[in-house]
């Protein structure tokens, strides 16, 4: 037990404190305000205060709870909405109104809801960390594995089916040590593993500049960083609607006071392209608002991915959104500089870049613990809201050097209304050399080709752009012409791509395939028509093929296959000259 020596916002400074350890948690003041023990200076403690400091006096007592910040893990996680530190916000309004009052306690998962469990394991099976002891129905859809807690093993004495609350035992080891449908976990420590694997699988997200141009692997990381108003947010709940996770953490940073706000009415109203059922029900939603304090802020991407460590622990694929990690790194920048820490580039603590990688590295696809091979994934997609838009400040380029895929947002193209406004030039992905041997076997045994030739033709197009940029389209030759007629087929009718279209929301993979097929192959038979001067570059322009190729999109998906199957063994004959 200490005493408060300095209080500066959200941190307090407490003497006395020995035998206290780092990352405790502390109950500060007479109200009993959480906080968190972040730095340690002989009996001196650096506390973060998870709640509104105000009112608190110099002198009042701090207490120690020789506990870390930890989060309950069970059935009861899905469709809950938590603040950073895993209090459902339903209930702490209930409690204490839109303001929340301070020193409340209530639990993540909820005590008086009975789950019917049934038992996977038999009396006398000796279990391990991660082995699953049984099952819960949590939603329609959703069977919640429960797994032996990693840090235990024993032999099983009893084990009952039957409804149980998260609280009441379901078993006991013969060791008497008692077994729940719950257990908690730190949540600064990332949860155990076996074995990571390579990423060589695609997350897909049926959106085709990412999956056919800068993919992101399952259990790979991805950044978003963009401007005021670029798509960030739109980017974040489609992949969270149409990419292949099961389970989607959403952790939202919001800075202005309504965008937390709309997340909160927008996320409930998600409907699961799937199912027909909503999102919420395989999602976890963390939410910090503008008025709940930073430090709440800061704990809540840990909060966040441990909770999707937890899913992929029992075999699953989790995607975890982060939106935006800028939010955070001001959390952390503002306790920084109230503690007084010598600060780094920007006031960013010099140690900003070592926590973002820590955070990204609990990313991964992994061999769970458990006797069985399970596989899961964490998938983590942070957004990043550079002030002004200039990706050189620190997060950006922190960020930047530690995930596999970068997706530049670009000003200019949504401004222009290019949706999603992906700039192909600045963007790039580190796993397409791995993901190489999935493309050939789950889309077409050349698609890689076709994809080098699509970015080489991108490529070539923005250059002769700059040209004429300078002086002007009559200086073109007419190859060139056909270049920047391809480039923007390219870019229009692949790479642009309308979120909420209810046919081209989402494009599977055959079809981001036969797209990308066609404008090639209408490429490549102009340029042929074209050097063996059968057609001129006007009459090129003008075939109808090249308005067909943009209706292609909104083709329907049961369709597709045989229309443009049709369609590409048709074309050759529009560069056949009559007569
Ligand atoms: N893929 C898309 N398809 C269609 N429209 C889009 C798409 N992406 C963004 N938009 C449009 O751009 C608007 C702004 O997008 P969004 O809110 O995602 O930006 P943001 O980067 O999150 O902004 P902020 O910096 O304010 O958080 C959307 O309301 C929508 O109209
Ligand atoms: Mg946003």
């Amino acid at each position: 037990m200490g005493d408060i020596i300095k209080i500066s916002g959200p941190a307090v400074i407490a003497k006395g404190m020995t035998g206290c350890r780092m990352y405790d948690i502390v109950r500060v003041g007479r109200e009993g305000l959480i906080g968190e023990i972040i730095r340690l200076d002989m009996d001196t403690a650096f506390i973060q205060v998870y709640e509104d400091t105000s009112g608190l006096f110099v002198g009042e007592p701090v207490e120690s709870t020789g506990l870390p910040l930890t989060v309950e893990l069970g059935p009861g996680l899905l469709s809950s909405i938590f603040d950073g530190i895993q209090r459902p916000l339903g209930l702490i309004r209930e409690k204490s109104g839109d303001f929340i009052a301070r020193g409340i306690s209530v639990h993540a998962l909820p005590r008086d809801k009975k789950w019917t469990f049934i038992p996977d394991v038999l009396p006398k099976a000796r279990v391990h960390s991660g082995d699953v002891l049984g099952t819960v129905q949590e939603t329609e859809s959703f069977i919640h594995k429960i797994l032996v807690p990693p840090g235990t093993e024993g032999s099983i004495k009893n084990i009952r089916a039957g409804s149980f609350t998260v609280e009441e035992p379901i078993g006991e080891l013969e060791s008497g040590q008692r077994l729940y449908l719950m257990h908690t976990w730190p949540v600064r420590s990332p949860r155990p593993y076996q074995q990571k694997r390579d990423p060589d699988e695609l997350f897909v997200t049926g959106q085709r500049i990412f999956d056919t141009l800068f993919p992101v692997a399952m259990g790979g990381t991805a950044a978003i960083p963009g401007p005021f108003g670029s798509g960030k947010t739109v980017v974040q709940q489609t992949l969270a609607k149409f990419g292949n996770a099961k389970i989607i953490i959403y952790v939202g940073c919001g800075e202005r006071g309504n965008e937390m706000t709309e997340v909160l009415t927008d996320f409930p109203e998600l409907v699961d392209p799937n199912s027909g059922r909503p999102l919420m029900e395989r999602t976890v939603l963390v939410a910090n608002t503008s008025n709940m304090p930073v430090a709440a802020r800061e704990a809540s991407i840990y909060t966040g991915i441990t909770i999707a460590e937890y899913f992929r622990d029992q075999g699953l694929s989790v995607a975890l959104m982060a939106d935006s990690t800028s939010r955070w790194a001001e959390a952390l920048r503002e306790i920084s500089s109230r503690l007084e820490e010598m600060p780094g580039e920007e006031g960013y603590p010099t140690y900003l870049s070592s926590k973002l990688s820590a955070f990204y590295e609990r990313a991964g696809r992994v061999v769970c613990l458990s006797q069985e091979d399970r596989i899961g994934s964490v998938t983590v997609i942070g957004a990043v809201s550079p002030p002004g838009g200039d990706f050189s400040e620190p997060v950006t380029q922190a960020t930047l050097r530690i995930v596999g895929t970068f997706w530049a947002l670009d000003a200019g193209l949504a401004n222009r209304r290019h949706f999603p406004a992906i700039n192909w030039g600045r963007s790039y992905s580190l796993y397409s050399q791995q993901l190489e041997p999935w493309y050939g076997r789950e889309v077409a045994s050349d698609f890689i080709d076709l994809r080098k030739r699509a970015m080489a033709l991108l490529q070539e197009e923005a250059s002769l752009q700059e040209v004429v940029q300078l002086v002007g389209p009559d200086a073109l030759q007419d190859n060139e012409r056909l270049i920047i007629e391809a480039g923007k087929m390219l870019r229009e009718d692949l790479l642009q791509q309308n979120a909420f279209s209810p046919i081209d929301g989402y494009c599977p993979m055959a079809k981001q395939d036969g797209i990308l097929r066609a404008i090639l192959q209408f490429y490549q038979l102009a340029g042929d028509s074209l050097r063996a001067n059968r057609f001129t570059i006007d009459e090129i322009i003008n075939t109808p093929e090249i308005e067909q190729i943009s209706r292609l999109k909104e083709v329907e998906r049961e369709r597709f296959p045989a229309y443009i199957q049709q369609f590409l063994a048709n074309m050759p004959q529009a560069f056949v000259k009559e007569g």
